[in-house]
């Protein structure tokens, strides 16, 4: 298949050649740009599009891919929040996606931001450099007994539950319906009230959705415990992050980790170390000592990129030879 991937790195480049190579035959074209409608005209003559998170995928762009002849879309993540279903299956295009990757790499790094805010790694790290062995200001807790909210308790949520029940952490879960496998590892199903005012860390493992869109706002914030650590390695706009911000500045927020944010298209996967940040909220986060955030990276690693090739590929060459693919959100 002849297939415009926008929005390329050079490690998609590289993880996607090499799938390529191992066990298909597509036609790829690597573009820097993002899709949205200013870039969609590039995919002219091209029957698949392949995308990633801040790729613009709505009515109009899937318009004028239609009009270029383009039939298909190939996500290479596994969140759709940023494609226009309907629209899509209106033009009859199908869409795909990667439904798990590697769910541990999210997990991981979940914990990753849970542990560094914790024990004050990201201020340690400097610290020492600095010359200052001074262990004022870097106190943590223990994890152990110490009770986390998960929401959404998929593929991910799961193996976040997993693991910090290896901490011996106790773990709630809230879900619209609960999974077997988390009950399996003593996850505790509970509303989402119970969740809030019970946990003293809580981590957002479900997807954007007009239903979870602003999910954590102030209202959920004040059922919260005072001092509660908030992780979101979802997507940015559950969290409604001003009203974050002044949780944090009351106190009441005790730790933000983030590797997602509402307005993140702007910023992330792109080094802007030389402009003037524009985005006012997201500077006000870098001020405070308790807010570590990663630029959409969870992720990030080697088996999860070589696994998104893979999928991503064959979920091509399924459409290519049977017009099925099981990795089908629409069309
Ligand atoms: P999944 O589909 O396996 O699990 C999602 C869970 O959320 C399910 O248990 C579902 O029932 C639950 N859910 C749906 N609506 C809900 C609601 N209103 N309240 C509470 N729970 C709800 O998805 P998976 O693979 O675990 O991924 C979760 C999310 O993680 C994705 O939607 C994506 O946005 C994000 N993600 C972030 C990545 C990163 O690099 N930061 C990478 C991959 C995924």
């Amino acid at each position: 298949m002849k297939v415009a991937v926008f929005s390329t790195k050079p490690y998609d480049q590289t993880f996607l050649t090499q799938a390529n190579d191992e066990a298909h035959a597509h036609e790829l074209t690597f573009l820097e740009t993002r899709l949205n409608e200013a870039t969609a005209a590039l995919a002219k003559g091209f029957e698949a599009v392949c995308v990633f998170v801040n790729d613009q995928v709505d009515a109009l762009v899937l318009e004028q891919l239609a009009a270029g002849g383009t039939r298909v879309v190939a996500l290479r993540c596994a969140g759709f929040n940023n494609v226009d279903l309907k629209a899509a299956q209106r033009l009859g295009m199908k869409v795909v996606r990667v439904p798990a990757y590697s769910p541990y790499a999210v997990a991981e790094h979940t914990v990753a931001l849970m542990l560094t805010l914790n024990r004050q790694i990201h201020r340690a790290y400097h610290r020492i450099r600095d010359g200052n062995f001074a262990l004022d200001g870097l106190l943590g807790f223990d994890l152990r007994g110490r009770t986390v909210g998960v929401i959404g308790t998929g593929q991910i949520g799961v193996e976040v539950a997993r693991i910090m029940r290896g901490f011996g952490c106790r773990v709630l879960g809230h879900a619209p319906a609960p999974n077997p496998e988390a009950e399996a590892l003593g996850v505790e199903y509970v509303s989402l009230d119970e969740l809030f005012s019970l946990s003293d860390i809580i981590t957002l493992h479900c997807p954007l959705t007009p239903e979870t869109h602003h999910l954590i706002d102030a209202n959920a914030m004040a059922k919260m415990k005072d001092g509660v650590m908030l992780i979101n390695t979802s997507r940015g706009a559950i969290v409604d992050t001003s009203a974050v911000i002044e949780g944090l500045k009351s106190g009441h927020i005790g730790y933000l980790g983030l590797d997602v944010y509402e307005e993140e298209g702007d910023l992330f996967f792109e080094d802007q170390s030389n402009l003037v940040l524009q985005d006012d909220v997201f500077a006000r986060l870098l001020t405070f000592p308790n807010v570590v955030i990663t630029g959409h990276q969870a992720f990030f690693t080697r088996n999860a990129l070589e696994s998104i090739a893979h999928t991503t590929l064959g979920n091509l060459t399924e459409l290519e030879e049977s017009g099925e693919c099981e990795n089908r959100v629409a069309g």
